[in-house]
């Protein structure tokens, strides 16, 4: 099979009105990614070097989205909703490129995964012209219910007309097939609307493909990898089952989840070995951990690169940029952001790291802060190897600290520190004996004074 070539057909015309939203359905994001990209990856994944997206409704938001998730992607655009048949024509002239196998997928069933697909493209491989993904979903009510005989498919009947002796069929159509590539468009042409909808059936070409004599069949998916989305409360339930996958993929690559299900992962996340993560742990797109890391409880991270062995939280917050060299520790209410905190340094308590670069092996005491923003522009603050910022300082930017340098606590830093240099930047303390009790004894008689006066 892995000689044939592939091109993928992706419905995504509809409107989605049920979404209730200005944004496109298919746009709609599982794991940080519009559910379409899973199903472009799924594509791939399963052999799929062409991918064709016929779209419709909010035809140029679509047209940006693809651009960054399949820049080769080709988008075709359907005028008219008549019907699935109708939508994949709409991609005419990619089918008629030369491929071996069409998928033909739906861009709203994002949980689809490259082994249902394979599978079909495996029945093509072995001679079937057309090969049906079907599923047994809890209530097969509104599919289309697959009509076998003796190991084929001879027809898919959409609900509306099926027979009652139909409808109680469970095996029912998820929407997607393989076809191959040399019979699809004539197939394809030959569908009418003669049904129910009066639209343009895809399943139709089930029993076109039968009455040529060509050689048609199921496959079955799980339920899951068929679900479709047509709300926000689907929606949900898809990333709730696309979240389970992920935590149990990466707790058999060896990430240690103590609570998998408060652990939310992105598309793109990635966890070395020996990570340990505690619960109510977020991460956004773009994260990379090494192997051995400890992200404590209620940790939120995003575009982060986290190096082996290192410590993150609890409540740290780590947004895009934020790259932790081995062994550094970012603690507990910490933000960082765009900077480096190289091997071995410690950030550990109240603070805010951004457009930094923080030496290794260097301390950064609690609520010291790094100014970065002026209002208009950042500024850089580059703190040297070894340096010491004492606690509650504020490194106003652009300024560097050289390595070794050693800040005073509560100083305000606006000229830079030579190499094991100390630095003050706040006023010299001055202590008055015995004035603490003068002041408190002054304070007293005056307020026993007004209250005298507030009775009388
Ligand atoms: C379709 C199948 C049905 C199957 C079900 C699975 C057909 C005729 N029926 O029914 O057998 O059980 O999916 O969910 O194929 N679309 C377009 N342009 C159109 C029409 C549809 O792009 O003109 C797209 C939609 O955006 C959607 C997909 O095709 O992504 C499926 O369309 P939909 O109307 O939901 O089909 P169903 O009636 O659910
Ligand atoms: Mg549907």
């Amino acid at each position: 099979m892995s000689q044939r070539t592939c091109l993928s057909v992706i419905l995504a015309a509809g409107e989605g009105t049920r979404m209730k939203s200005a944004t496109p359905k298919v746009l709609h994001a599982i794991a940080g990614l519009p559910m379409v990209a899973h199903v472009v990856k799924a594509a791939e994944a399963a052999g799929a070097t062409g991918v064709a997206l016929v779209i419709g409704h909010g035809a140029d938001e679509m047209r940006k989205a693809v651009q960054k998730f399949a820049p080769k992607a080709e988008t075709f655009v359907q005028e008219k909703r008549l019907g699935t048949g109708h939508a994949v024509l709409a991609a005419r002239e990619a089918i008629s490129k030369g491929y071996d196998d069409i998928l033909v997928m739906f861009g709203d069933t994002p949980l689809i995964d490259a082994q249902a697909l394979s599978a079909a493209r495996q029945k093509l491989a072995e001679g079937a012209a057309v090969a049906v993904i079907g599923f047994r979903p809890p209530s097969p009510i509104g599919y289309g219910r697959l009509i076998e005989k003796d190991g084929h498919l001879i027809a898919i009947r959409e609900e509306k007309d099926c027979s009652e002796e139909e409808k109680k069929i469970g095996f029912c159509n998820a929407g997607m097939m393989a076809v191959a590539a040399k019979h699809a468009l004539r197939l394809l042409d030959k569908v009418g609307n003669k049904n129910a909808k009066g639209e343009f059936y895809l399943t139709d070409i089930v029993e076109i493909a039968g009455a040529e004599g060509l050689d048609v069949v199921a496959t079955e998916a799980s339920f899951e990898s068929a679900l479709g989305i047509n709300n926000r409360a689907e929606l949900a339930e898809a990333e709730a089952i696309w979240q389970g996958r992920r935590r149990r993929e990466a707790m058999l690559s060896g990430v240690t989840l103590i609570a998998p299900e408060t652990v939310y992962f992105s598309h793109d996340t990635e966890i070395g070995t020996d990570t340990i993560v505690e619960p109510n742990v977020w991460f956004g797109p773009g994260v990379k951990i090494a192997s051995g890391a400890k992200i404590h409880a209620f940790s939120h991270i995003e575009g982060a690169t986290i190096g082996s062995n290192c410590e993150v939280g609890p409540f740290a917050r780590l947004r895009p940029g934020a790259d932790l060299r081995n062994k550094a520790k970012v603690g507990n209410f910490c933000e960082v952001k765009q900077a480096t905190i190289e091997e071995g340094a410690k950030v550990n308590h109240l603070t805010y790291i951004g457009d930094a670069r923080v030496g290794a092996a260097a301390n950064i005491g609690a609520g010291a802060i790094t100014c970065n923003y002026d209002g208009y522009s950042k500024f850089f603050t580059d703190i040297g190897e070894g340096a010491f910022v004492g606690s509650n300082s504020s490194l106003v930017a652009p300024v560097s600290i050289g390595k070794g340098g050693y800040i005073a606590s509560g100083s305000v830093i606006t000229e830079s520190v030579p190499d094991d240099a100390l630095a003050f930047g706040r006023a010299r303390q001055k202590t008055i004996p015995g004035k603490g009790k003068e002041l408190r004894e002054r304070f007293a008689s005056a307020a026993a004074a007004k209250k005298k006066a507030a009775a009388e």
